[in-house]
């Protein structure tokens, strides 16, 4: 019942990764605000060692706003500059140009005293699959802006996307793999959606959720399956099987759990957050 991983991609992705920081002047580091610390790539703060870099938590409107504030004053203690957006939102773009000018503060002061006023900013979006990048770099390049062009020691292929901000994006944003430690990393990274369906088994991911959602959020687990209170003390497998039953979808366990995790990702069984801040010191992530 091992979820399987695929990590065949990741050396070049990382290369390429490598080669797209030495152009721009800032990284905007995605991660799911529902899995802040099981969507970062640890390899992301190795390369970007030095380089600004822009923390942005994204689908914060699914995730838990309680625990997102935890996320970024602990981020921010680490000494990360971190906002939460919901990407789909107008005015996101506004807030992470303002972010980022902030950021770079000292570092656009020093270029202005020697004469180079630098009206963009060049960034690069990176993250897990799924993490939200072409949802945010729409947003950033306003959809409709024209690629301004190869430049040079840009990757063929690759081009610079700017907007009426004063953004300037790469318009392939890296794809980095998640971290794949254990069995609740990969399974919080597939309920999720940051791991490909075929890479996983749906029952296996649907009994996670459910075992998370029944001590957290049991109320809403109930009203949306129909159960009683007294169901939701049954090993879950058994739960499983009766939500099953109570979709009409007689024994098809697995069609279930796939209705499930869809429950899940749209935010039917409410906003919520895997990860604490708390957990990072003791767990073996
Ligand atoms: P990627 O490039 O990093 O792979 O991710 P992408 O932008 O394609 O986004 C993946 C899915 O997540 C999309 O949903 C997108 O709409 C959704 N998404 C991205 N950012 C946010 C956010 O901040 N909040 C919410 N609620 N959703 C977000 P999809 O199911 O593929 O399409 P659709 O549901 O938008 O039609």
């Amino acid at each position: 019942s091992n979820i399987q991983w695929f990590p065949g991609h990741m050396a070049k992705a990382i290369r390429q990764f490598e080669a797209n920081i030495k152009l721009v002047d800032v990284v905007f580091e995605l991660v799911d605000a529902r899995i802040p610390f099981t969507s970062i790539n640890p390899e992301v703060s190795r390369i970007s060692q030095g380089e600004p870099r822009l923390m942005i938590l994204t689908k914060a409107d699914l995730a838990d706003p309680k625990l997102t504030q935890q996320w970024l004053r602990f981020f921010r203690t680490q000494g990360l500059v971190a906002l939460a957006v919901d990407a789909k939102l107008t005015g996101v773009q506004k807030k992470i140009e303002n972010a980022a000018r902030t950021l770079l503060t000292t570092k656009l002061a020093a270029q202005s005293e020697r004469g180079m006023e630098r009206q963009t900013i060049k960034a690069i979006c990176v993250g897990v699959p799924n993490v939200g990048k072409s949802t945010l770099l729409n947003q950033l390049v306003q959809r409709r802006s024209a690629p301004v062009g190869n430049r040079p020691g840009v990757t063929k292929g690759q081009q610079w996307l700017t907007g009426n901000g004063h953004l300037e994006l790469l318009d392939t944003p890296g794809i980095l793999w998640p971290k794949f430690q254990n069995q609740t990393v990969a399974e919080e990274l597939a309920l999720t959606g940051a791991i490909r369906d075929s890479a996983y088994h749906s029952d296996d991911v649907a009994l996670f959720a459910l075992q998370f959602f029944r001590t957290t959020n049991p109320t809403v687990l109930q009203e949306r399956y129909r159960l009683q209170a007294s169901a939701l003390e049954l090993p879950a497998p058994e739960l499983l099987l009766l939500i099953t039953a109570n979709l009409g979808m007689r024994d098809d366990y697995e069609r279930a759990s796939d209705r499930i995790i869809t429950d899940v990702r749209k935010g039917k069984l409410g906003r919520f957050t895997l990860d604490e801040p708390q957990d990072v010191v003791t767990d073996e992530h």
